[in-house]
């Protein structure tokens, strides 16, 4: 809503009216009858209630006024979720609207074999990575999804990314796929608005090149996952069909943000997904894994769904809804963006390691987190690794020996 008036005075005198007559009122009913039944639906134990601010229905958003006295005072107003509610509708049950994403992202860079030269491949992991980072792709062909880490080629790699518009960038992108061949490049541009792009040109990339694998393994280029413990969890559910494994945001539980003096650049606005004030359920998007029959079926529903940029609520929130009989595995509790606390569960030996996904901010720690996580392994984990991490480890070369002592 927008008034233009020519001085301050009158100002005074519509703010005062619209505070009178809309604001108040709204707000008021909207605090006394219907905040209270959202915060009932609200699930605490995510720990992330509410805000106050988040419980109005009416917001003066912007009072401004130009160099010749004109001012403009913008209100924003919920009337679709008030209306829902004197409807008794349940505001939560909006959906998006529009176009489905486009199917022709063309591959700049493709690394078609990756799976196909490997016969014993039974998890893929795609990396969610940008242009830049080569370091950080680095640090993740050095740890946990080295190709050399296992004895048995068990786990693929590859790593996907738009294109970049800064200069000099893409020839050392090049340079990266010839060396590593795990590169896959899309013919988009890479910014958080394509992010939905590239999830898609990831799930497009499993269900053609790598239908062997049991499961897909979805992460970002921050992402440290004690892929041991990972493992020994998905071995248990080998065979199991639509799974989704990941820490999981329930229902109705992430606000939707939606004020620009808050979330920045993850504002979500009003026609991107009206009707809403909290996402459906949907996946922590670091690390999320899948048995690889979902990802098709996901791919193929993705081509009937309204497109929504923010990728992990797309892919593991929006296009699940359209899918029945799913099994989810909630690993909330096994999922941490404190990589301090991280580091000192990995330090302390009287401590079990009970994060499977952690988030790497400083990125120095990368290497010493891996260093602690090889060092607590089991022997029947040891026994799995590839000669050459074994090589450099003088403690696991102990475990081994003693282990060969005790045998004979
Ligand atoms: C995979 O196999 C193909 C054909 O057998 C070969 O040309 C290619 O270099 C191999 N790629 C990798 C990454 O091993
Ligand atoms: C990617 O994002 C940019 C900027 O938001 C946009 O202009 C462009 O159309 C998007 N899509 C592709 C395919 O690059
Ligand atoms: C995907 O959709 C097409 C066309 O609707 C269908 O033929 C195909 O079987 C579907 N694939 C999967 C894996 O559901
Ligand atoms: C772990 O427990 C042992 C025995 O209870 C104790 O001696 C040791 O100091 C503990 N280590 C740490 C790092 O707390
Ligand atoms: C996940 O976390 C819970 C609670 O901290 C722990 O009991 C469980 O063993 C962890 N699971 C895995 C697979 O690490």
């Amino acid at each position: 809503m927008t008034c233009s008036k020519r001085n301050t005075r009158q100002l005074l005198i519509i703010t005062g009216v619209l505070i009178l007559v809309i604001y108040l009122p709204l707000n008021l009913f909207y605090l006394l009858f219907i905040a209270p039944r959202q915060v009932e639906r609200h699930d605490e134990s995510l720990g992330n209630k509410p805000k106050t601010e988040d419980r109005f229905a009416v917001q003066i958003t912007d009072i401004t006024s130009d160099e010749y006295g004109n001012v403009k005072v913008v209100l924003s107003l919920g009337i679709k979720e008030l209306l829902g509610y004197l409807d008794g509708n349940n505001i939560n049950k909006g959906e998006v609207t529009g176009n489905p994403p486009p199917d022709n992202v063309q591959f700049v860079i493709n690394s078609p074999n990756v799976c196909r030269n490997s016969s014993k491949v039974k998890y893929i992991v795609y990396v969610h990575s940008s242009p830049e980072n080569l370091h950080k792709r680095n640090l993740l062909r050095q740890t946990w999804i080295s190709r050399t880490l296992f004895a048995e080629r068990v786990i693929e790699r590859v790593f996907l990314m738009g294109r970049s518009s800064k200069p000099g960038v893409q020839a050392k992108i090049q340079a990266e796929a010839n060396t590593y061949g795990d590169v896959v490049q899309g013919d988009f541009e890479d910014n958080y608005k394509n992010l939905t792009l590239k999830a898609l040109m990831g799930l497009k990339w499993v269900s053609v090149y790598c239908t062997q694998a049991e499961f897909a393994i979805k992460a970002d280029d921050d992402a440290f996952v004690n892929i041991f413990n990972l493992l020994h969890l998905l071995e248990q559910h080998r065979g199991k069909k639509k799974l989704l494994a990941c820490a999981l945001w329930r229902d109705n539980s992430m606000p939707i943000l939606r004020d620009p003096s808050k979330c920045s650049k993850w504002c979500v606005k009003f026609n991107e997904f009206p009707g809403r004030r909290y996402f459906p359920k949907y996946c922590a998007g670091l690390t999320f894994v899948f048995s690889t029959d979902l990802v098709q079926l996901l791919y193929n529903t993705s081509r009937t769904t309204s497109f929504f940029w923010i990728d992990d609520v797309y892919v593991t929130g929006i296009l699940p809804m359209k899918v029945k009989n799913m099994e989810y595995i909630s690993l909330i509790k096994n999922f941490t963006l404190k990589q301090d606390e991280a580091l000192a569960q990995l330090k302390d030996a009287n401590k079990s390691m009970t994060n499977l996904f952690v988030h790497v901010k400083k990125s120095e720690d990368f290497l010493p987190m891996w260093q602690l996580l090889l060092k607590r392994l089991t022997i029947d984990d040891v026994k799995l690794l590839g000669t050459d991490v074994i090589e450099r480890s003088p403690s696991m070369k102990q475990l081994l020996s003693r282990e060969a002592k005790k045998n004979q």
